[in-house]
């Protein structure tokens, strides 16, 4: 049986990560200090804290200055309002990142919405998705952003290449789907409640999985020759591995996709690594846009 090409995400986010650490050292030269990621952790959520840590050594290993808040569970939304208030209105932060999930006291969305617009370098902020929306600059969600630059490389032009986003949520779905439309794809947003799955996939030369759910998508779902990209990152028992013990899997069930893909992304190493490394291209945008330093388009 045929087997897919394997995209290979780490070995891509890399070459980004050289490619931003340049971009940063630029506008360092230009403004006289290395761009500036503030990253905001509430509570003791464990992905998060992983996520977080990952997060502020990337930074610093691509030359920028990372700025690290640690909140406990139990701050009140006014507390953390306040302090993005003041991270908005320091010069010296570039970007603001608050990691969800968050405390249920907290209300996400004014969160989300009371960083300022030109450092909101998730692209969640309400401005930013309507500016994608719209056709118009913005920071751009990190997740969507690094699986199509995978599929720009892979692909070339997607221009009328048929493309199905399982998943309809504010960080992925969404935004996907907007930036493959971006792309003239056409597009179909698919999800759990979708009645038939594998006919809504028939017929999508991208099929990208972000629906939350352990190898929900399989080769039944693949078009012969599509590029599957897996956005799913889930921890699943494995007794197999000895009592206990964990596995990471995709969204997608990869040996039955692999067999009828034409390339596929794996679970670890196909999107996860592009997120970072996205994240570390967006502050450096961020930073180049609010100094008015050119730096090239991606
Ligand atoms: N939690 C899971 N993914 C993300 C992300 O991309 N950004 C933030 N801020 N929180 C997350």
């Amino acid at each position: 049986m045929a087997q897919a090409e394997v995209i290979d995400g780490k070995a891509f986010s890399e070459n980004l990560v050289k490619m931003v650490a340049v971009e940063a050292k630029s506008i360092e030269v230009a403004i006289g200090r290395a761009p500036a990621l503030a990253v905001v952790l509430v509570g003791e959520h464990p992905a998060s804290a992983v996520y977080v840590r990952n997060k502020i050594e990337r930074t610093t290993a691509a030359g920028m200055r990372s700025i690290e808040h640690r909140l406990p569970t139990t701050i009140d939304q006014a507390t953390l309002l306040t302090l993005i208030a003041e991270m908005n209105a320091d010069d010296a932060v570039d970007g603001i990142l608050v990691q969800l999930p968050l405390p249920d006291q907290i209300d996400e969305d004014a969160v989300i919405n009371a960083i300022a617009p030109e450092k909101d370098v998730d692209g969640f902020h309400v401005v930013n998705a309507g500016l994608l929306a719209t056709g118009q600059q913005s920071l751009v969600p990190c997740t969507p952003y690094g699986c199509l630059l995978l599929l720009r490389d892979q692909l070339g032009s997607l221009s009328g290449l048929n493309a199905v986003v399982v998943g309809r949520s504010n960080i992925v779905g969404k935004p996907m789907a907007q930036l493959l439309l971006r792309e003239s794809c056409t597009v179909t947003i698919a999800h759990s409640r979708t009645k038939d799955l594998p006919a809504a996939c028939a017929n999508a030369d991208i099929l990208v999985a972000a629906v939350g759910r352990p190898e929900m998508i399989t080769g039944d779902h693949v078009k012969q020759g599509a590029t599957v990209i897996d956005v799913g990152i889930n921890r699943v028992p494995a007794p197999e591995r000895g009592e206990g013990k964990f596995r990471l899997t995709g969204d997608v069930d990869y040996a039955s996709a692999a067999e009828k893909a034409g390339a596929i992304t794996p679970v670890p190493g196909g999107v996860g690594p592009m997120t970072i490394g996205c994240l570390l291209r967006n502050t450096a945008v961020a930073a180049a846009r609010r100094f008015n330093v050119s730096i090239g388009d991606i």
